[in-house]
């Protein structure tokens, strides 16, 4: 059984430079990290941490109303495809739609652009690259 609970920043960054950060030069600690509205989702399975992820309020151009972005989503290699990702996303859309957050949105690895379908989000725009990951879209889904 996983369990999704919030932890702290620190919680997240040993899954963060395990899986989004191996011989990827670039920081573990993102930009918002420590915000007041920032909030921080672990999946749980025996009581060990194996998935982390990140949502930030930040505004971008495209999208109407209140927002967050998702950023660090990652779970450790002999534990995906177990239900972790999903899990965190459904915890996710329910507290931001407590919080009455209109948006999420992501700049989503083309990797993992079919696990976010699934959860619903549509991409926009054109591929662009990101140094040292490659290619992303943007992504989004409006909440209510
Ligand atoms: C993408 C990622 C976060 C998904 O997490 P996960 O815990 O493995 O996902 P889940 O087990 O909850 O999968 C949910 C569904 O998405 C599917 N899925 C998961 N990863 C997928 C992928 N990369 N491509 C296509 N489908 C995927 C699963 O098969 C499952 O489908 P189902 O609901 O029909 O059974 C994980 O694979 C990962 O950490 N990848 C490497 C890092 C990365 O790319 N992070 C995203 C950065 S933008």
């Amino acid at each position: 059984m996983i369990n999704i609970k919030t932890i702290t920043t620190e919680e997240t960054y040993d899954i963060r430079k395990e899986v989004l950060r191996k011989n990827i030069p670039l920081p573990f600690e993102f930009n918002g990290d420590l915000d007041e509205d920032t909030f921080h989702l672990g999946a749980f399975k025996n009581n060990k941490l194996i998935a982390v992820s990140s949502f930030m309020k930040v505004k971008k151009e495209n999208f109407k109303g209140e927002q967050f972005q998702l950023r660090g989503m990652a779970t450790l290699d002999k534990f995906q495809g177990i239900g972790a990702g999903k899990l965190m996303m459904e915890k996710a859309f329910s507290i931001l739609k407590e919080l009455n957050i209109d948006c999420l949105w992501c700049n989503a690895r083309i990797i993992a652009v079919n696990f976010y379908e699934k959860q619903g989000l549509e991409t926009i725009g054109e591929k662009f690259d990101i140094a040292f990951i490659g290619e992303h879209y943007v992504m989004f889904k409006y909440l209510n």
